[in-house]
């Protein structure tokens, strides 16, 4: 039996990914190492409890004895490493805890992996996909091409900073040692599950509230927006598939600016909310985000090449599926809003934006 580590399997693309897994490798034996930070949530997977072909174990990966203690105890032979911090507005308020996770954490589990897979034969199998994004590549004007796997890194913020050290620590494994080791930057996702700080869930909770619903700037930046059930898929496809020691970008291809998205989204909130009425009219340009990456773009062509993969889901049709989840889930959203997160909100945008609302919801 396959054992497979998982870590940040309580977040937003892990969860989704050991769903993802769970439905199309059924046999395999899923451990998910998470801290629960405030954007882990132990309820999203709730229904696995009873299942014994999933384990999960709260701990930190930063801390050394207990990333190699769960080596110790479990015949790991695959991992998937997405636990990070990864919102880069936080990051820009607190950067140290991004060092300590995304560096020091990716570091422990490469090391550990590394102790225990060096004496193993190579028909075990063993398989580290560290996975990344695309902001390590940093920021394109409107008019430059996507970047491809061998673009120089070049990234703006404490969060992409931090994931680009852990990738080099990933590469750096492979040259040095052998380890069998894959990489993955990917675009931004959406779908189910997204804590609510990230654009679109963020977006549409003030929306639903009547609140204002901020964007930076004039809204020009621009983003390749993926649904997450197709990145999950492009991950399992390079963990089983991919070339050792290569990088894959993975993408949508579906660039478009911040105001372009959020009009879209509030179009599809309408439609299947008409009692809402039309909420356009709460968009509310605030401050820049400092250092504010432009365009994020990837050339996908090696995965769709050499695995086949393609993103199946469109965006119109991801954003439709996205809203319809939030909708059905709005006691998920009530319990994950903490006094924490809201917190966080006041600090990030100020009383106006997060308490202020319209006179009358639900006008025309
Ligand atoms: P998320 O913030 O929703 O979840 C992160 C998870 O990691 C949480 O469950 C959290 O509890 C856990 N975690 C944080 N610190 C930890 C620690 N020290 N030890 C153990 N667990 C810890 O993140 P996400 O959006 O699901 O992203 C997952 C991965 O995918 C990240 O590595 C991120 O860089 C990468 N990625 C995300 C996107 C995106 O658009 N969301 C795009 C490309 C790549
Ligand atoms: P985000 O979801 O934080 O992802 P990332 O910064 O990793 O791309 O933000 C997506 C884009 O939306 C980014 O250009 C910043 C912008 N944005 C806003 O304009 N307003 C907001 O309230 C948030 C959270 C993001």
């Amino acid at each position: 039996m396959t054992t497979l580590l998982i870590t940040g399997g309580a977040g937003f693309i892990g969860t989704n990914f050991v769903r993802f897994v769970r439905r199309v490798r059924p046999g395999w034996h899923l451990i998910n190492l998470d801290l629960l930070t405030y954007a882990g949530n132990p309820e999203n997977l709730a229904d696995l409890a009873g299942d014994p072909r999933y384990t999960f174990v709260q701990g930190d990966i930063a801390d050394w004895p207990t990333v190699s203690s769960l080596f110790a105890a479990h015949p790991i032979r695959r991992v998937v490493h997405l636990a990070a911090e990864t919102h880069v507005d936080r990051s820009i308020l607190d950067p140290g805890v991004f060092v300590r996770t995304n560096v020091v954490g990716t570091f422990n589990l490469l090391e550990a992996a590394r102790q225990a897979w060096k004496d193993l034969p190579e028909d075990a199998g063993c398989r580290f996909l560290h996975v990344s994004t695309d902001e390590v590549y940093g920021s394109l004007g409107s008019e430059d091409p996507p970047c491809s796997e061998s673009s120089p890194y070049a990234p703006s913020s404490p969060y992409s900073a931090s994931k680009a050290a852990a990738d080099w620590l990933a590469r750096s494994y492979f040259k040095t040692y052998g380890f069998p080791v894959l990489i993955t930057n990917c675009s931004n996702n959406y779908g189910p599950y997204q804590f609510p700080e990230k654009l679109i869930p963020f977006a549409l909770c003030q929306a639903l509230e009547g609140k204002p619903v901020p964007i930076y700037g004039a809204g020009g930046n621009i983003r390749d927006w993926l649904y997450v059930e197709d990145h999950c898929a492009a991950l399992l496809e390079v963990l089983e598939r991919g070339r050792l020691g290569e990088t894959y970008n993975i993408g949508a291809n579906q660039q478009r600016t911040n105001l372009e998205l959020v009009r879209l989204l509030l179009q599809i909130l309408a439609e299947m909310r008409p009692d809402l009425g039309n909420r356009q009219s709460l968009i509310t340009f605030v401050p820049d985000r400092p250092g504010h990456d432009w365009r994020y773009a990837l050339n996908t062509q090696k995965i769709a090449d050499t695995l086949g993969w393609r993103p199946r889901v469109t965006l119109e049709e991801g954003l439709k599926r996205t809203v319809a989840w939030y909708l059905e889930h709005q006691d998920w959203l009530e319990r994950v809003r903490t006094g924490e997160y809201r917190r966080f909100l006041e600090t990030q945008y100020g009383q106006a934006v997060v308490q202020e609302k319209e006179p009358a919801c639900g006008g025309g």
